[in-house]
């Protein structure tokens, strides 16, 4: 290679590596922005007492409270299984189809099986209006459990924590709770009939899809980026993807019990594994791989629908017809 040419590749070099190192630092600033400022707590606020949890931790100081719960579940009734969904306050379409779809299935193999949805405060400017319309949606179907904490993305840690204080302080005579997100089907006979096998323990008992190993992102510019200065270890504790993961009802209080020596991070289903290290305790992976699925082929072929527990989907519509499709009877 003659030194002109050498030259001249140099500069392309150059001028390939400046626009991504530009998008590198700009995504940096748009992902501080993202982050909000320090806010002085008013002096007069006992519950604002805490301090700025920056960046990779969530605020929850354990005294955040319950202000719409008046669902029967747990508290009239005693169900083997409660599904409870996290959602955000403006989620009103996908609780209707999740009413209309597994949220329906109240009796399963003999079994109480009831549906319930947690959220926290809506934000912004139509907060007020969105409240509203959130005690209306309560009083047809009294299936919302809301705490005051700011519902939002970076919070999902801290409605993961309200859920089980719930959970603890209600439905201790229940047997299992099962945490998923509102665009996961679920085919609940399946997990009924998981839940109700004899191999399966009733007690420090949770699965999912385990995620043994899961690597602590060192990126800064890439989603659950974690610093070592939070975490140092290389690798989380074993944890089941936040979409769908079974507990048995006595392990809510158990985490509750150690969290508050487990300082809490914004990942909530690694959060939930560093507890459940703190505990002793180890997930358990499901008997078998075809239960729990996660970004599958779709669709889903009817052999896989008949095997399967839960499964993200494509979105709520195509929740809603792998719904449909198991209740006219798939087989393999
Ligand atoms: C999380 O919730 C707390 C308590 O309501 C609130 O102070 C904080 O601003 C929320 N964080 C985000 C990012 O919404």
């Amino acid at each position: 290679m003659d030194s002109k040419k050498r030259h001249l590749k140099h500069i392309v070099i150059v001028a390939s590596v400046i626009p991504i190192v530009i998008y590198f630092i700009a995504g940096k600033l748009l992902m501080y922005r993202d982050i909000p400022a320090h806010k002085k707590p008013p002096a007069s606020s006992a519950e604002q007492h805490w301090e700025d949890p920056g960046p990779y931790h969530v605020a929850y100081p354990r005294n955040y409270r319950f202000i719409m719960d008046d669902t029967p579940t747990c508290r009239t009734t005693t169900p083997f299984l409660i599904l409870v969904v996290p959602v955000a306050p403006s989620d009103v379409e996908k609780r209707n189809i999740i009413r209309q779809a597994w949220g329906n299935e109240k009796l399963v193999l003999g079994q109480q099986v009831e549906t319930v949805f947690i959220l926290g405060l809506p934000r912004g400017k139509e907060a007020r209006q969105q409240q509203e319309k959130l005690q209306q949606e309560n009083q047809q179907h009294h299936d919302l459990i809301q705490n005051n904490f700011l519902d939002s993305y970076h919070n999902l840690t801290i409605k993961t924590m309200v859920m089980l204080e719930w959970l603890a302080a209600h439905c201790g005579e229940a047997s299992f709770v099962m945490k998923i997100d509102s665009d996961v089907f679920l085919h609940v006979p399946n997990l009924v009939k998981l839940l109700l096998d004899p191999s399966t323990a009733n007690q420090n008992y949770i699965t999912g899809l385990v995620w043994w190993h899961g690597p602590v992102l060192r990126n800064p510019f890439i989603k659950f980026y974690m610093p070592r200065s939070v975490i140092a270890e290389s690798e989380y504790p074993p944890y089941p993807l936040g979409l769908a993961y079974v507990m048995s009802l006595d392990l809510p209080g158990k985490i509750l019990g150690v969290s508050p020596q487990v300082k809490p991070i914004y990942i909530e289903d690694a959060y939930l594994g560093m507890c459940l290290k703190r505990l002793g305790i180890s997930p358990t992976d499901p008997p078998e791989r075809t239960m729990f699925l996660i970004n599958p082929t779709h669709p889903l072929s009817s052999c896989s629908l008949s095997k399967v527990i839960a499964s993200t989907t494509t979105g709520i519509s195509q929740m809603k017809s792998y719904w449909e499709r198991v209740r006219q009877g798939v087989h393999c």
